[in-house]
């Protein structure tokens, strides 16, 4: 790689105390749900072959640990009691299991690659747990328009894989694309490394096709770019984290793939640079910008330690109080390096500078291993100890103050120690105001959670911000929606959800308390 250097928050009450309703926010009561019985099971294996139904209960004979991947989250902070898993083939399939458990008011959970980090692919209880992972195909793709539709469990990497020899990316990517599905991804309206080039799902998105709760197949698998016949209804299903159905195929605006990326890593002095920063690389780069992403010291520390990747030398990375990954994709390779050339030029020149140092890749193993440090901070956190993590959207300016606001708010608390919470740390995506802030704990424990809410949420609130930038409510914000919504659109989504769902069998416990 060619290291290019030498060239405290007021607690405001949250906005709903402020507003005033004509709405009221209705009660979701629904009826208590069933559990599966043996008789369920002997209907589920009339319609799923063999190995697509796992269970404890008899005629299969499961047994509990199997079932723990589905059970468990890959935080490992939130645990469900299921029974049973079903891995239906077929949309049809799928829509035989959804009748059976609407009939008998048994609670389903959509899963997967159960990579979510919001708790919500996980049973709250022992709910089915109804598993895409059979359900793989690409149906069909054009290159011309360069539109795809495929099964919903489709693994991210592998639709990359798939349009990548017809010169097309997908339009989105995270860290977990290894894992993740694209049916997951919707159903979190999942943002990523390059929603600030190609924006949200909710725009990518063309159609889906999607089992209601009671066994109707809602087919919306369009591939037109262009359709104003009235209410857009597959909207409402991308980011519904499947409280609202289970999206069996989807239908995805892929882009064609840049004739050249490029990246580089920043090493900045003070957060304060990072803002000013942001503002000559997008002055500069302009179209081919398409990512700016920050790490923290600590988050770069930590990846570092669990093997993320090392960019930059110790020398480099002395005195850095915070870093950016800049990725550019054009259409030029010239063009595009004289553009970042000149940026990092202006950088090093500039009488104030910016930047302390910078490490620009050289190959495409380098652009990866730069890459690999950004996105392995996630992996990073989970190894080093128990993460809370929150999700935020807050202006970029309060990022520095969210995180420190938070380090200083434990250590007043007396739980800034190694047997309590160990690291404050901030990273996310810039470019769409999104801070990532993680607190890694030894343990998870009631005091840290206590202290850590509702304080951050008010904090959220504070700045009119969201209590979830990208990773959906789950499980684990249900409580915490009013600080970013007000009642009367939460009683708007109960009554969509009333619609939708009225027995409440789809994700109980999820999005809506
Ligand atoms: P799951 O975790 O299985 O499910 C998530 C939610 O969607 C659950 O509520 C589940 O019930 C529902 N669901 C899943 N499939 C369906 C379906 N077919 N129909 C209806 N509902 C369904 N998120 C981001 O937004 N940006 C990131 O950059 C990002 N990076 C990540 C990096 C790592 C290392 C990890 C572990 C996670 C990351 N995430 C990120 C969070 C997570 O990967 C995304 O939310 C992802 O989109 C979830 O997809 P999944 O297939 O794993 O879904
Ligand atoms: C990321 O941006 O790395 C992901 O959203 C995952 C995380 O927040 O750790
Ligand atoms: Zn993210």
């Amino acid at each position: 790689m060619l290291s290019v250097s030498r060239i405290l928050v007021r607690q405001l009450p949250s906005r709903i105390a402020r507003a005033n309703y004509s709405v009221a926010a209705p009660a979701t009561a629904f009826a208590p749900l069933n559990s599966v019985t043996e008789s369920d099971i002997t209907h589920f294996a009339t319609i799923l072959s063999p190995s697509s139904l796992l269970s404890t209960l008899s005629p299969t004979s499961t047994s509990p640990e199997e079932l723990d991947q589905f059970n468990n989250d890959w935080m490992g902070r939130f645990r469900g009691n299921s029974t049973t898993v079903v891995k239906p083939k077929t949309t049809q399939e799928v829509s035989e299991i959804l009748k059976r458990c609407y009939e008998k008011r048994i609670g389903v959970v959509p899963q997967g690659g159960n990579t979510g980090l919001v708790g919500g692919s996980v049973p709250v209880n022992d709910e089915v747990i109804l598993s895409l992972a059979n359900m793989n195909k690409v149906r069909s793709f054009d290159p011309v328009s360069g539109i795809l539709v495929a099964d919903a469990g489709c693994i991210l990497q592998s639709l990359t894989d798939y349009v990548a020899p017809h010169n097309h990316i997908m339009p989105i990517d995270l860290g977990a694309k290894g894992s993740c599905q694209i049916g997951g991804n919707v159903a979190t309206n999942a943002g990523g490394l390059r929603l600030l080039r190609y924006g949200s799902l909710h725009g990518t998105v063309l159609g889906l096709e999607v089992v209601l709760p009671d066994g109707t197949i809602l087919d919306q698998l369009t591939t037109l770019r262009k359709d104003n016949t009235g209410y857009d209804l597959k909207q409402l299903f991308i980011g519904a984290e499947g409280t609202l159905g289970v999206i069996t195929a989807v239908s995805i605006l892929t882009p064609p793939a840049p004739q050249a990326s490029n990246n580089v890593i920043l090493a900045l002095p003070s957060f304060d640079k990072v803002l000013p920063l942001y503002q000559v690389v997008k002055q500069q780069l302009s179209e081919i910008l398409s990512a700016f992403e920050f790490i923290d010291r600590t988050a770069y520390d930590l990846a570092v330690k669990h093997g993320q990747g090392r960019a930059l030398s110790d020398e480099d990375v002395e005195g850095a109080e915070c870093f950016v990954l800049v990725e550019t994709s054009g259409g030029r390779r010239e063009h595009d390096e004289e553009k970042l050339s000149h940026l990092l030029e202006t950088l090093f020149e500039a009488d104030k500078p910016l930047i302390n140092t910078g490490v620009l890749s050289q190959s495409p193993a380098q652009f990866s291993s730069l890459w690999a440090l950004r996105e392995g901070v996630t992996e990073a956190v989970s190894k080093e100890g128990k993460a809370y993590k929150y999700d935020i959207s807050v202006p970029l300016s309060s990022f520095k103050d969210v995180v420190d606001g938070t380090r200083e708010h434990l250590h007043s608390r007396g739980l800034l120690h190694d047997k309590a919470v160990k690291h404050v740390l901030g990273y996310g995506h810039v470019g769409d105001g999104n801070l990532h802030l993680n607190i890694v704990a030894d343990a998870y424990l009631p005091e840290i959670e206590d202290a850590l809410e509702p304080y951050i949420y008010q904090v959220v609130a504070s700045h009119r911000g969201s209590i979830s930038a990208e990773h959906g409510i789950g499980a684990m914000k249900t409580h915490a929606l009013h600080y970013s919504k007000d009642k009367v659109s939460i009683g708007l989504m109960k009554k969509i959800k009333e619609m939708f769902d009225p027995r409440g069998i789809m994700n109980p416990g999820k999005v809506l308390e």
